[in-house]
Formats: structure tokens, C-alpha cells, sequence
């Protein structure tokens, strides 16, 4: 049986064997230093001379970054190990010594890394990253599902669209055209009318051809849809699970966001309530700040992230114009120029991190918007449905998962947080 490095701390004093790969080595005269990894920790091996065979020891001075080994020794607890343990190695069993590794662990391009994407998740970083997407997803879950959601998955092959037309993967259903779902919330909707409260959580596709920071091809999304939910009560919810979430992983994942030296303190503040402003203040804003903005105008990056300067938490920005937004969006009954929605725009400049509105519920209305955006009621028959057998006051949001990893992470760049991006002009591997 192996153990795992996570585990060390159990087997003090014990001989235990480890399944790892080697990322670092070095030696001084008659004692090696291996620098042990096996997915779930990091761990130094202590070779000394006297302690193993001369063919182990010979073995130990030539393996090579990344080979593979099942390693035998005795675990100590030592204060100047940075996990706190070290192991006293007795044996090396190597499975593989692995080929000249491409990545070293000096600094390189990114976009040689990008092509190396399948190795360098290997990295301490990388690694702790993926971890805490991880733990940002269960963290979601666990409260939805404790919030009394049910998760409801989607198609991934659509008929039509959800976001606008623009932006759709096209591809062919046998003799039909498909398109890779933009959104499940549509689907969700009709989910929320069967079962009250639903969130899905899957891939989504947007062929947009954006090259910035925060832009995927494919991303993740998590989207809520509550039947009997206003406006008001769905920001709410928003903000309570992602407190949770940015709670959790605080308290989880301590020694990931120290491998990314993340300023944890930004973080914190997050705590309940978050900040709003209309999309009325945020214009104002910004002609405050001496960026010229018309009312009408939907933000770009630079607006956005002037926004969130003024705030120290995500801040809700709410009521945008009717004519900027989706066409299910409920216009406010007391000014219809305006939608009963929020986007939640991060801190430090990561931008939509959720987009949310009440949904149109009356039919008449819902009809209308149809014909204004040129939709055909034929090919939504069974959206407008949800209209005719008992529509209710509805709403929901989707929160982008990559997005929100960026930021929890202070990453650069949003092509990090995900295992393997799809982004313009990145296919591959
Ligand atoms: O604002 P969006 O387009 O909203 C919707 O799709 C709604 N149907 C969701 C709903 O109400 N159920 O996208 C939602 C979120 C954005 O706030 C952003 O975080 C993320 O998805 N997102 C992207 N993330 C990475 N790359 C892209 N190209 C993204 N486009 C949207
Ligand atoms: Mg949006």
C-alpha cells in the first residue's frame, strides 16, 4: 500500500512507500536531496550513502526530472522542511527514467508552456490552481445543493440560441443545424417550473473572436434558476453563495493560494452583503472619472474595471438599458427603459464574473420581444410554453467559473484556471 504525501503526518517514525515523480534533485558529496511530488503533496527525500546500497545510490545521481518512482523510507517531522516533514529514504524502486524533460524550472514563454499544457499542470502552480478550481466547484454545490437546488444538466446540442446569434459554434445534427449550447439557462427555466429551485453546471461554447484576459471559447458555467424568486432575492442569493465560496476556500485551501502568493486580505472583505450601484451611478461614474460614456453604451473592460476600483468586494451592477441586454430580461415595471437585472463585476480588474436578471414572465410581453429581436416563436415553441401552463415570477444568473478561479487566484489571465484552454487561435493540445 502507498501512502500519500497529504497523509505524511500520520506515519511519523513509520517506513511507508510513496508513488512520485522526481522535479528536483541536489547533492553534497555523500548525501542527495530528492524533491518528491505525488499529486497530493511535496515531500524531500534524504538519500545518505551509508544508508543504501551503492547501486540505489548510483541510481538516485543520475535520475532525471520527472522520472517516476516508488520510494521507501522512514518520515520525519523536521521544522526547517517546508511541509514540516521530510523522509529518510531507504529504497528506490524506479518505474521510468523519464526523457529529457522540456519544461526545467527556470522561467519560460507562454506560449510555450500553452503548447506544453499537458506537462505544465505538473507545476507547483499549475497544480495548485486546478486544486483550487476544485474545491471552487464542490464549494458551489455543497451550497446549492444545501439551499435545496437540484442540479438539472442541460443539453449541450442546441437548437437555437440563447446569447444572441453572433457569437454561436455552428455544426451539423445529421440533416439539421446545431449549435453548442451558449447557455443552459433557457433549459433551466423549464427546470425551475418542474422542480422550484435548479442549477446546472456544465461547458459552455461562445465562438468569439476576443482575445483578452478574460475570454474563453469553452468555459464553465454554473447556473441557478429559481421559480418565485424576484430581483431583489436572487442578488442575495448571489451574494450569500459567493461568500460561502470565497469563504471556504480561504479556510481550505491556505497552502495553494501561498503557492500563488495570493493577497488573501482582498478576500476576506468578502464577507455578506456586497456594494451596488445602478447602471445609471456607473455612467455617472465614469464621466466623473473623466471617461467620456453614453448612456445606452454597454461597458467595456476599461469601464469595468474603473468601476471596481471605487470598491473593495465584487459590486452588483444593476438596471442596465433593455436594449443592451438578452431579450428575457424583465424590464423594471416602473421604468421599462431599464432591465431587473445585475452583472457582478470583480475587484482587481476581472471583470463579469456573474450575469443575472428576473426573467419576462407574461407571455404578451415575452411575444412582443420575440418579433423586436427577430426570433422565431416556432423554433422557442417550447420556451414560450413555459409562458402558456402556469408562468411565475422568475429568476436566475450564471456565474463563470473561470472568471471567479482568476480572481480567487489573482490570476493574469484566465487561460491558467481552466486544464486545458480553448481559446482563439489555442486548440490544442
Ligand atoms: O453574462 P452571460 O453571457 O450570461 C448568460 O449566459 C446567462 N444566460 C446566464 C444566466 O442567467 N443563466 O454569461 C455568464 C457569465 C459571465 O458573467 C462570465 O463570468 C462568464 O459567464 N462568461 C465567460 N467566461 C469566460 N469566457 C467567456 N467568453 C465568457 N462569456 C461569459
Ligand atoms: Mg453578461
Amino acid at each position: 500500500m502507498l501512502t500519500h504525501i497529504k497523509q505524511v503526518a500520520n506515519h511519523v517514525g513509520e517506513s511507508v512507500r510513496l508513488g512520485a515523480w522526481l522535479y528536483n534533485k541536489r547533492s553534497s558529496g555523500k548525501i542527495q536531496f530528492l524533491q518528491l511530488r505525488d499529486g497530493t503533496g511535496y515531500i524531500q527525500g534524504v538519500l545518505l550513502k551509508k544508508n543504501v546500497s551503492p547501486e540505489v545510490w548510483e541510481q538516485a545521481t543520475t535520475l532525471t526530472q520527472e522520472s517516476s518512482l516508488y520510494v521507501d523510507g522512514t518520515i520525519r517531522a523536521d521544522d526547517r522542511a517546508p511541509s514540516g516533514y521530510e523522509m529518510d529514504v531507504t529504497g528506490i524502486e524506479v518505474i521510468q527514467e523519464a526523457e529529457e524533460y522540456p519544461i526545467s524550472l527556470k522561467e519560460h514563454g507562454v506560449e510555450f508552456l500553452m503548447d506544453k499544457r499537458h506537462l505544465w499542470i505538473r507545476s507547483r502552480r499549475q497544480a495548485a490552481i486546478l486544486r483550487i478550481r476544485s474545491v471552487i466547484i464542490s464549494a458551489i454545490q455543497d451550497w446549492l445543493n444545501g439551499q435545496g437546488f437540484t442540479l438539472v444538466d442541460p443539453p449541450v446540442l442546441t437548437p437555437s440560441s440563447c446569447e444572441g446569434t453572433t457569437n454561436l459554434f455552428h455544426t451539423k445534427y445529421f440533416d439539421e443545424d446545431a449549435y453548442l449550447t451558449q447557455s443552459g439557462q433557457l433549459y433551466m427555466e423549464a427546470a425551475a417550473m418542474a422542480l422550484g429551485r435548479v442549477y446546472s453546471f456544465g461547458p459552455t461554447f461562445r465562438a468569439e473572436k476576443s482575445k483578452t484576459r478574460r475570454h474563453l471559447i469553452e468555459f464553465w458555467m454554473i447556473e441557478p434558476e429559481m421559480a418565485f424568486v424576484e430581483h431583489e432575492e436572487s442578488l442575495q442569493i448571489q451574494e450569500s453563495m459567493l461568500s460561502h465560496v470565497v469563504n471556504h476556500v480561504l479556510k481550505s485551501c491556505k497552502t495553494e493560494l501561498e503557492i500563488l502568493e495570493r493577497d488573501t486580505s482582498k478576500l476576506e472583505k468578502v464577507t455578506g452583503s456586497l456594494p451596488r450601484i445602478t447602471y445609471d451611478e456607473a455612467v455617472e461614474l465614469l464621466n466623473r472619472e473623466g471617461m467620456e460614456f453614453t448612456w445606452g453604451d454597454d461597458f467595456g473592460a476599461p469601464h469595468e474595471t474603473k468601476i471596481a476600483e471605487s470598491f473593495d468586494q465584487p459590486v452588483f451592477i444593476t438596471h442596465y438599458p433593455t436594449q443592451i441586454k438578452a431579450f428575457y430580461m424583465k424590464p423594471d415595471p416602473t421604468r421599462p427603459e431599464v432591465a431587473l437585472c445585475a452583472d457582478l463585476i470583480a475587484p482587481e480588474g476581472y471583470g463579469e464574473i456573474i450575469g443575472g436578471s428576473q426573467r419576462i414572465d407574461d407571455p404578451k410581453l415575452m411575444a412582443e420581444r420575440f418579433n423586436e429581436h427577430e426570433l422565431s416563436q416556432e423554433d422557442y415553441a417550447w420556451y414560450l410554453d413555459l409562458r402558456k401552463y402556469g408562468t411565475v415570477p422568475h429568476s436566475g444568473f450564471g456565474l463563470g467559473l473561470e472568471r471567479t478561479v482568476a480572481w480567487i487566484c489573482g490570476l493574469d489571465h484566465v487561460r491558467e484556471t481552466i486544464p486545458f484552454p480553448r481559446m482563439l487561435n489555442r486548440l490544442y493540445p
